[in-house]
C-alpha cells in the first residue's frame, strides 16, 4: 500500500507494540471521519484501528466546514478508540491528539507549532492542521470515539483556495523542504498513544499542563462563539476537562467546552 511519501508497511514496521491494531489506507475516500463511523457500525471496529486515505472528496472540519483535502499532499488520518471514559472527559481525547500533532510536527519540522483552544494547529498564527473528534456515548461511558487528523505538510500556498490562503499553512510553505507522510504519522501515533496511556492512567494533570505549554491561547484576549453566543474575555486557563475558563469583563468566569475561537491581541 503506497501513495507517494506514504507507506503503510513502513507506518506498520515502525509503531510495533501492540496498541495499534490495524493500518487501513485508501486512496479516495469521502471522508475518514465518516468511513471509520461506518465500519465501526457495521464490523465493529477494534481500538488501536488507524484509517488513512490519500485523499477525501468530502473532507469535514468543525462546525459543519469543508477539509481541503486534496491527493499526494497531505495527512487525512481517522483513529478508533473505545475508551470507556465518561462522556464529561470527552474533551481530554482531542486535547491528547492536538499535544500529540504538535509534538509530532515540532520534532519533524522544527517549527514552532502551537496549540489554538480547543483543537487548532498553527504556526505564525496560521492554521496547519485541526482534528475532528465524534463519539459516540452511553450516559456514563464514551463507547466509541473517532478521532480525525489532518495536516497540511506538502501542499503549497498556490493550492489552497482563496479564501483561505491568508489564514492556512502547511510545513512545506513554512520550511520549504518536502516531508515523508509516514514519517509524521508515525510519529504521530507514538505520541498519540502515549497521552492516551497517560490520560487512561489517571495523568491528566500532565497532559493538560504539556497542552498549556504548548497552547497560543491561554493569557490571551480572546473571542469565542459557543452555544450561538459570542463571548470576549482573558482566556486564564483550562480546567481539568479540558474546558476553557474565560474571564468575562464582568470578573466572572465562564467555562466553555467548545467553540470558535479568535485571538484578539
Ligand atoms: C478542523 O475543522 O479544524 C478539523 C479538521 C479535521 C480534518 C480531518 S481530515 C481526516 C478526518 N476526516 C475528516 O473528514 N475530517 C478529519
Amino acid at each position: 500500500m503506497k501513495s507517494s511519501n506514504l507507506s503503510v508497511d513502513d507506518i506498520a514496521a515502525q509503531v510495533k507494540g501492540g496498541f495499534w491494531k490495524g493500518i487501513f489506507f485508501y486512496e479516495s475516500v469521502d471522508s475518514t471521519n465518516t468511513l471509520a463511523a461506518m465500519l465501526s457500525e457495521k464490523s465493529g471496529l477494534a481500538s488501536g484501528t488507524v484509517i488513512i486515505s490519500d485523499e477525501q472528496v468530502k473532507g469535514r472540519g468543525r462546525l459543519g466546514r469543508a477539509w481541503i483535502s486534496p491527493p499526494g499532499v497531505n495527512i487525512y488520518m481517522s483513529i478508533v478508540l473505545r475508551p470507556g471514559i465518561p462522556p464529561r472527559d470527552g474533551t481530554l481525547l482531542t486535547v491528547a491528539a492536538a499535544l500529540a500533532c504538535a509534538l509530532a510536527l515540532r520534532d519533524k519540522s522544527g517549527l514552532r507549532v502551537s496549540i489554538k483552544w480547543p483543537n487548532d494547529l498553527t504556526v505564525s498564527g496560521k492554521k496547519i492542521g485541526g482534528i475532528l473528534t465524534e463519539v459516540r456515548s452511553d450516559p456514563d461511558t464514551i463507547n466509541l470515539a473517532i478521532i480525525g487528523i489532518g495536516i497540511n505538510v506538502n501542499i503549497v500556498e498556490r493550492d489552497f483556495p482563496d479564501d483561505i490562503r491568508t489564514i492556512a499553512t502547511s510545513l512545506r510553505a513554512e520550511t520549504g523542504a518536502y516531508y515523508r507522510r509516514s514519517d509524521i504519522i508515525i510519529m504521530i501515533l507514538k505520541e498519540l498513544e502515549y497521552w492516551y496511556k497517560t490520560l487512561k492512567g489517571e495523568g491528566r494533570r500532565t497532559l493538560l499542563e504539556e497542552w498549556k505549554r504548548l497552547s497560543s491561547t491561554i493569557g490571551k484576549d480572546v473571542r469565542v462563539v459557543a452555544e450561538g453566543e459570542t463571548f470576549s474575555g482573558v482566556a486564564e486557563d483550562v480546567d481539568d476537562e479540558g474546558f476553557l475558563l474565560l474571564r468575562l469583563p464582568s470578573g466572572s468566569v465562564k467555562r466553555v467546552s467548545a467553540g470558535d475561537l479568535t485571538v484578539l491581541r
